[in-house]
C-alpha cells in the first residue's frame, strides 16, 4: 500500500521544485534579457554617432578619428577600432594600425554590408559589440566596431540570484516541513478513527470513536459513531429476538414432550385420557405453527431485498372479508361488533398484508374484550389519508405498556395472552405492514374504557391507482 502520507509529501515536494525552478530561473533570464536589449540600443546609437561623425572626413587616418574621438565622450567602451573599406586599421583604442583587421565582426559586416551586434554574459559579466558601417555619400568608406565589457550589472543580477536562491530554499524546507507536521496530525487522527472501526468490527458495539475538531475527519467520526449505535441497537435487538423466540418456541415443545411421554410411561392410561393429551399435544403443535407462520410474515416483511408491489385495495371489501371470519369468535366471547365502512377507501397495499391488518386489530379487539363488550370498526376516506379506526370496549391497555406493544413477543398480560392463544406476533405484523406502505398506527384510550387503535394510509392518487 503506497500510504497518504508519502504520496502527499511527493504531491508538495513536486509543486514546490516546480515552483522553486520558476523563481530562480524566469526573474533572472528576463531581467538578463533586458541588459541585452538596453546595450543593443546604447552600442548601435553611439556606433552611429561615431559612423556619422568620421563619414563627413574625406580620409580617414589616426589623427583625425582620435581628433573627432576627443570631441565625443566614448570613455566607457573597451575597444573602439576604425577600419577603412577594405578593413585595414586606422584606429585602434589597444592595437597597432596599418593591417587588415583580425576581428571577424568587421571583415563579416563589410563583407555583407550591414551593422552586426554580439552581446554576451559570461564570466561573470555582460560582453558586447557593435560594427556599423561609415558611408558617405552611399559609399561605405569604413567600419567602425565598438565594444563594451559591463562587469557592474552582471553582479547585481548575480547577487540578486543568489539572494533569490537562499530565500526559495528556506522557503522551500519550511513549506516542506509545514506539509510534513500537516499529513502526521492528519493522519494520526485518521489511524485513530480506524483503530476505532477495528474495535468496533472486532465485536465491542458500546465503543465511541472521540472525534476531535470541527472538520471532515471529525464529521467522519460522529458518523462513524452513528452507524454504530445503529449496530448496537441492532444487536441488541437481535439478541432479544432470538432468545424471546426461542423461550416461545421451547414452551410449547415442551409442553409436547411432557405430554408424549406421560403416555408413553403410562401403559394403562385409559383411551379417554390419551385423547385428551394427544389433543392438548395437537393443540401446542397448532400454536408451534401459527408462531412460526407469524415470524415468517414478519420476516419477508423486513427483508428489504423482497420488493413489495403495491396495488389498488378496496379497504372496505377486505374489512368485510375479515369480518366473516372473525363474526364466530365474536359470538364465542359474546362481543358485538358494529362497523361504519365508507366506500371508495383504496389504499396502495396487497390484499393479504391489508387483511392481516385489519384481521389481527379486529381479532384483538375481540380477544381482550369483556362478555357483552363491544368492537367499532370505522373506515373514513379524509382529503389525502385514508383512516381505519378499531375501537373497543375491552380490558385497555396500561398507558406504560402503550410504547412496547408494537415490540415483537411483547404481551402486557403474558398468562392471560398464552391463554387466547396470543403469541405477541400479531401488533408487530400489523405496525410492520402498515409502515411498508407509508402510513402510520396510534394506540390510545377508548373513552370511557378500551382500547383504539388508528391507522392511517396516504391516499393515492388516481395515477398510481390507475383508476
Ligand atoms: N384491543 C386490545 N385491548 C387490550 N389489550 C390489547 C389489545 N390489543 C393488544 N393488546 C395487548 O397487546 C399485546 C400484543 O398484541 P399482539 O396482537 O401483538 O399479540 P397477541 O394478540 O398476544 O398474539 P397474536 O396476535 O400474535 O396471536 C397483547 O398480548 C395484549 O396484551
Ligand atoms: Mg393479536
Amino acid at each position: 500500500m503506497r500510504s497518504l502520507r508519502f504520496q502527499f509529501i511527493a504531491f508538495v515536494t513536486a509543486v514546490l521544485v516546480i515552483l522553486l525552478l520558476l523563481l530562480n530561473t524566469y526573474p533572472i533570464l528576463s531581467s538578463r534579457d533586458a541588459v541585452l536589449e538596453e546595450k543593443r540600443s546604447f552600442l548601435s546609437s553611439q556606433a552611429s554617432v561615431l559612423a556619422s561623425s568620421l563619414s563627413g572626413l574625406d580620409r580617414l587616418s589616426r589623427e583625425s578619428v582620435a581628433e573627432v574621438l576627443r570631441f565625443l565622450d566614448f570613455s566607457g567602451f573597451s575597444r573602439i577600432v576604425v577600419t577603412d573599406a577594405d578593413g585595414v586599421v586606422v584606429y585602434d583604442s589597444s592595437g597597432p594600425v596599418g593591417q587588415v583587421s583580425d576581428i571577424a565582426d568587421i571583415t563579416t559586416a563589410l563583407a555583407r554590408q550591414e551593422t552586426l551586434f554580439r552581446s554576451a554574459f559570461a564570466g561573470a559579466a555582460f560582453s558586447s559589440s557593435m560594427v556599423t558601417l561609415i558611408s558617405y555619400q552611399g559609399a561605405v568608406t569604413g567600419a567602425v566596431y565598438l565594444a563594451e565589457y559591463d562587469a557592474e550589472r552582471a553582479e547585481i543580477i548575480l547577487s540578486f540570484q543568489s539572494r533569490i536562491r537562499t530565500v526559495s530554499v528556506t522557503i522551500g524546507v519550511l513549506a516542506l516541513l509545514t506539509a510534513c507536521l500537516f499529513v502526521t496530525l492528519i493522519l494520526r487522527r485518521l489511524r485513530e478513527l480506524v483503530r476505532s472501526m477495528r474495535t468496533v468490527a472486532a465485536g465491542d458495539y458500546s465503543y465511541r470513536h472521540r472525534a476531535r475538531g470541527q472538520d471532515e475527519i471529525a464529521e467522519l467520526g460522529a458518523e462513524f459513531n452513528l452507524l454504530t449505535e445503529r449496530l448496537e441497537t441492532t444487536e441488541v435487538q437481535r439478541r432479544r429476538f432470538v432468545s424471546d423466540a426461542s423461550h416461545e418456541l421451547k414452551t410449547p415443545l415442551a409442553s409436547i414432550r411432557l405430554l408424549s411421554d406421560s403416555i408413553v410411561q403410562n401403559e394403562d392410561m385409559d383411551p379417554g385420557t390419551v385423547r385428551e393429551f394427544v389433543t392438548d399435544i395437537g393443540n401446542e403443535a397448532q400454536r408451534l405453527q401459527r408462531t412460526t407462520e407469524k415470524l415468517l410474515a414478519l420476516s419477508r416483511l423486513d427483508d428489504t431485498g423482497v420488493q413489495i408491489v403495491p396495488e389498488p385495495v378496496d379497504v372496505k371489501q377486505t374489512a368485510l372479508d375479515a369480518l366473516v371470519f372473525l363474526r364466530p369468535l365474536a359470538k364465542e366471547k359474546q362481543v358485538h361488533i358494529r362497523s361504519e365502512l365508507e366506500e371508495g377507501c383504496v389504499v396502495m397495499a396487497t390484499q393479504d398484508h391489508m387483511f392481516q391488518i385489519i384481521f389481527n386489530l379486529i381479532e384483538n379487539a375481540i380477544k381482550y374484550n369483556v362478555p357483552e363488550g363491544s368492537v367499532l370498526l370505522r373506515l373514513q376516506g379524509l382529503e389525502h389519508t385514508v383512516q381505519l379506526t378499531v375501537e373497543d370496549t375491552g380490558i385497555g391497555i396500561p398507558e406504560e405498556d402503550r410504547p412496547n406493544i408494537f415490540s415483537r413477543f411483547y404481551r402486557v398480560d403474558k398468562a392471560r395472552s398464552r391463554e387466547a392463544g396470543g403469541s405477541g406476533l400479531g401488533l408487530s405484523i400489523v405496525h410492520d405492514a402498515v409502515t411498508a406502505y407509508g402510513g402510520s398506527i396510534a394506540v390510545g384510550q377508548n373513552k370511557p374504557q378500551g382500547t383504539r387503535f388508528i391507522v392511517t394510509f396516504p391516499r393515492p392518487t388516481s395515477e398510481e391507482t390507475g383508476i
